[in-house]
């Protein structure tokens, strides 16, 4: 089966964007960070070498900062919380790790680069329901954090997709990623 690109864009409001913090979850809820990657690129005992991950970090000292991981290139991993502290420490220091990079890449610049060659849905409870959407090939989706999207941003990454909803429950954004993952894996090989 051939898995095609599917990729992942969180909007996180307030995650730090340097490495002073001792618990994810006070380093601007870093640890939604952490749920999504989590969600996005692993399988039990494997990484999904065909997903990316993206979190736009926009919490003090240095907004914004993108923060970028691809599964097909991520190694020395695990999925706990003190290996992704560990780890997101190190990138927000400046240091490497295999499979992550980061930038000053702001949302909307992203969002504008990712819509040339990718479908764009931006998830929103209120959006068209996903049954009745066909999902079409090269995915980036875009999610909020524990706040949700700013409307600001959603409306910025509306010029390039559309609003699709998983239902009227209020999800945890690491539960929508699991969701769609899902869905896409039985889809099969077109996404
Ligand atoms: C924890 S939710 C944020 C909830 C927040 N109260 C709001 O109004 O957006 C985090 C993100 O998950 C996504 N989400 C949660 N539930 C969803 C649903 N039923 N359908 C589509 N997206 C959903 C949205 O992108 C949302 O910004």
């Amino acid at each position: 089966m051939i898995l095609l690109p599917r990729e992942f864009i969180l909007f996180s409001r307030l995650g730090r964007t340097d490495a002073a913090f001792s618990s994810l979850h006070d380093a601007g809820r870093l640890d939604i960070v952490h749920e999504c990657i989590v969600a996005s690129l692993f399988l039990s005992h494997g990484i999904r070498r065909n997903v990316t991950f993206h979190a736009i970090l926009n919490g003090p000292p240095a907004p914004p900062l993108h923060i970028e991981i691809d599964g097909a290139r991520l190694y020395d991993v695990r999925t706990d919380v003190d290996t992704w502290q560990r780890i997101l420490k190190k990138v927000l220091s400046g240091k490497a790790h295999p499979g992550i990079s980061t930038s000053k890449t702001s949302f909307e610049a992203l969002l504008k680069a990712k819509a040339e060659t990718a479908h764009v849905y931006v998830l929103e409870e209120g959006g068209r329901d996903i049954a009745e959407t066909e999902l079409l090939e090269n995915a980036v989706f875009v999610l909020g954090d524990h706040v949700g999207l700013p409307k600001k941003a959603e409306a910025y990454a509306l010029r390039y997709g559309e609003k699709i909803s998983l239902g009227k429950q209020p999800y945890l954004a690491a539960s929508c990623i699991t969701i769609l993952n899902y869905i896409l894996d039985k889809a099969g090989s077109r996404h």
